[in-house]
C-alpha cells in the first residue's frame, strides 16, 4: 500500500492550536493575514508580525499531540513494517505530528520552531520569542521559518513525486481553500487515484473525494487508521 496524506490545521484543533477556517473561533476571523502572514507585512511592522508568531510558539510548546496525530505515527510505523510507503505532507508548521512519533514529516508551510535568516537563509532552531532585534551570525534579521501568502512553498518536486507515485491520497482537517495543497486531491483524481477526506465539515473542494468522513479528527483518524491497517 502507498498512502500519501495532507494534513492540515484541523488535526491540531483538539490540540488547542486553532484554525484559520471553519466553524467557530478561527484564526483569520480575529486576524488579518495580510498584516500578519506576507513578506509586506514583516517588512512593514516586523514586531506586529514577531509578536502574532511569538503566541503561537508559545502555545506549541505548551500544546500536546491527540489522538489523530498518534494514530498517524502508528500508521507509519505499521506501513513500514509491512513495507507499505507513507508520505505524511503537512500545511501545519506545529511539530505535533514528530512529537507523536512521525518520523518523516514534510512541512509544507515551513517550521514555527525554527527562525531563518532573512539574509543568508540560514535555518536554525528556534524555541524563544524573536524580535526585530534577533540576528544571524552574518548579521541578518532572523524571521520565523514559515511560508507566508505570496511565497513558495517547501520541498514541492518531492511532494509531487511522492503524490505521483501514490495510490490513496488522504487529506485530513484542511479546509481546500490555500494552494497547492488544495490542489493535490486534483491531481491524484486525474492519475486514477483513490481520493479520502477526513475533517471537521465538508470542504472547499469535498465533492472531488471518492470517500468522505466527517466528525473530529481524534475521533475518525484513529478509526479510520484501524479500517487501513485491517485491510
Ligand atoms: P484551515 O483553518 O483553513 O482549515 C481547517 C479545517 O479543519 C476546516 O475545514 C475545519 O472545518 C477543520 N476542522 C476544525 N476542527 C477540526 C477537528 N477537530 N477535526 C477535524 N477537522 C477540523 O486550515 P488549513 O487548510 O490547514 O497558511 O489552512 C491552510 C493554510 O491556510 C495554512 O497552512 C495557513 C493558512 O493561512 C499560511 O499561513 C501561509
Amino acid at each position: 500500500m502507498n498512502l500519501f496524506i495532507l494534513t492540515g490545521a484541523g488535526v491540531s484543533a483538539e490540540s488547542g492550536l486553532g484554525v484559520f477556517r471553519g466553524p467557530g473561533a478561527a484564526l483569520w476571523k480575529r486576524y488579518n493575514p495580510i498584516r500578519l502572514a506576507t513578506p509586506e507585512a514583516f517588512a512593514h511592522d516586523p514586531a506586529l508580525v514577531h509578536d502574532f508568531y511569538n503566541t503561537r510558539r508559545r502555545n506549541l510548546i505548551a500544546a500536546s499531540p491527540n489522538a489523530a496525530h498518534v494514530a498517524l505515527a502508528r500508521l507509519e510505523a505499521e506501513l513500514a513494517r509491512r513495507g507499505g510507503a507513507f508520505t505524511l505532507v503537512t500545511q501545519n508548521i506545529d511539530d505535533l505530528h514528530e512529537r507523536a512519533g512521525s518520523k518523516n514529516v514534510i512541512h509544507m508551510h515551513g517550521e514555527l520552531l525554527k527562525a531563518r535568516c532573512a539574509s543568508c537563509g540560514a535555518v536554525r532552531d528556534c524555541r524563544d520569542d524573536l524580535s526585530v532585534d534577533s540576528r544571524c551570525g552574518c548579521g541578518g534579521a532572523l524571521r520565523p521559518h514559515v511560508v507566508w501568502f505570496g511565497e513558495t512553498p517547501l520541498d514541492t518536486d518531492e511532494i509531487y513525486e511522492a503524490l505521483a507515485a501514490a495510490e490513496i491520497f488522504v487529506a485530513i482537517g484542511t479546509s481546500g481553500a490555500v494552494y497547492p495543497a488544495a490542489g493535490f486531491v486534483r491531481a491524484a483524481r486525474a492519475r486514477g487515484r483513490r481520493c479520502c477526506e477526513l475533517n471537521l465539515e465538508p470542504s472547499g473542494n469535498a465533492e472531488e473525494f471518492d470517500d468522505r468522513r466527517y466528525g473530529a479528527a481524534s475521533e475518525i483518524v484513529p478509526s479510520w487508521v484501524e479500517e487501513i491497517l485491517a485491510r
